[in-house]
């Protein structure tokens, strides 16, 4: 397989559920106020997922806009890689929904988990996966539906977070750009600092874990603010260095959208305008793994990031995890928007859904069969058979 030496982003989009709970909605539901979240966060409202949406929903519909922007069929796509702590299960991953929904046949998928620092983390993985030549297409999706895992009763957390979705096309080229260096890092120590405690192997569902509340988020709002701003000067400073760039160089930082606050005082450790720094925050809150494919797509759609633009995307979340990514902005031609490719790809859609029933009948027929009984069980009876 060729080796491209160039990783660029050709498509993005994003989706976002219809729901609006403002801070004052909020303030009917627990003890603060639009003042005190408005001053200590820079939130106003955040999106909720209706009973309906789900993180594969909304990503689902993220990755459909991404094609369309891309303009490029769902077979093309390599590899899926989604970005989420709130998966629709633990396993079958999310990526695999997706792939079926989409119909790419082709692609092999997997979820990511690193908190809020999920997006920049996939994004790295998808673009490394180009320049090694094991895809060429690779799509990155990062999802969530925060609602479900926040504890409703404790204002100290239930104010920050929000749902949604965003989804780039990453694709292999030969023309100079896309993502020009990223750097991860971890810092395992403070876990306990944000965390969900319950529904893993550790603590797994009871009747005590739900009475005590522990499948919802639990965090150190001091800690995680004194990390996060510690680690978001630094780390933007480290990949543009390591891009060979500088600073000045960096038209727009989109960093992730958890506070106003932190990104003001990060700004302030690299001497740099708050206008460098793009916000969404005041609408979406926290939407953790989406919420930085969410802030470039809508930087795109206002004009704040132009072709040949470098950009860098910075995160940082539980594990404690951070990370941050140069980018040189979409330097390939973008194609006219087709409407013939357009619905093409809705029927194709329509199709996969279609062949994805047809695959599940066919499986359980197949289990039916005589042959294939015989086959799974090994052309003998089965051991725990045999012992009675
Ligand atoms: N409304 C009103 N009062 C609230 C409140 C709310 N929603 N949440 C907490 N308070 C109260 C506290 O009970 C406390 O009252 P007390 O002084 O009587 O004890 C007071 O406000 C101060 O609480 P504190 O937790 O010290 O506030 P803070 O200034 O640290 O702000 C956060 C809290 C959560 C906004 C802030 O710590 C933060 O943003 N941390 C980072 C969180 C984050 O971004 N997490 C995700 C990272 S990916």
């Amino acid at each position: 397989m060729p080796t491209e030496r160039y990783a660029h982003i050709i498509g993005w989009g994003m989706a976002l559920p219809e729901r609006v709970l403002t801070n004052d909605d909020l303030a009917r539901m627990v003890d603060t106020t639009d003042e005190w979240i408005a001053s200590r966060t820079g939130i106003r409202e955040r999106r909720v997922a209706g009973p309906k949406e789900t993180t594969g929903s909304m990503a689902i519909e993220a990755a459909q806009a991404a094609l369309d922007n891309a303009d490029i069929e769902p077979e093309d796509i390599d590899l899926i890689i989604v970005a989420t702590s709130t998966p629709e299960n633990i396993f079958p991953s999310t990526a695999c929904l997706i792939q079926d929904a989409l119909g790419a046949v082709n692609a092999g998928g997997f979820d990511l988990s690193a908190a809020c620092s999920g997006f920049v983390y996939a994004l790295s993985t998808g673009a490394n996966a180009v320049l090694s030549g094991a895809a060429k297409t690779v799509l990155v999706v990062g999802a969530e539906t925060m609602s479900r895992v926040v504890n409703w009763k404790d204002r100290g957390t239930c104010i920050l977070f929000g749902d949604g979705a965003g989804a780039f096309i990453l694709q292999g080229s030969e023309t100079p750009g896309g993502v020009l260096s990223s750097i991860l890092r971890a810092d395992g120590s403070g876990g306990s600092s944000l965390e969900i405690p319950a529904g893993g192997s550790r603590l797994p569902a009871s009747i005590d874990t739900v009475r005590d509340n522990l499948h919802s988020i639990r965090m150190d709002g001091k800690e995680v603010y004194r990390f996060a701003t510690r680690v978001m000067a630094s780390v933007t400073q480290e990949v543009v260095q390591t891009a060979g760039l500088q600073l000045s160089d960096i038209a727009l930082i989109v960093p992730h959208q958890a506070n106003k606050r932190i990104i003001e005082s990060a700004a302030r450790s690299l001497g740099l305008p708050e206008e460098k720094f793009f916000m969404n925050l005041d609408r979406y809150g926290n939407t953790s793994a989406a919420s930085i494919p969410i802030a470039v797509c809508e930087a795109v759609g206002q004009g704040r990031i132009r072709p040949n633009d470098n950009i860098v995307v910075v995160g940082f979340g539980g594990g404690l995890t951070w990370g941050a990514t140069v980018i040189k902005w979409d330097v390939t031609e973008k194609p006219e928007f087709s409407r013939w490719h357009y619905l093409g790809r809705r029927t194709r859609y329509v199709l996969a859904g279609l062949r994805s029933i047809a695959r599940r009948g066919l499986r359980r027929v197949e289990s039916l069969l005589p042959a294939s009984r015989a086959a799974a069980e090994g052309g003998e009876e089965p051991p725990y058979r045999k012992q009675n």
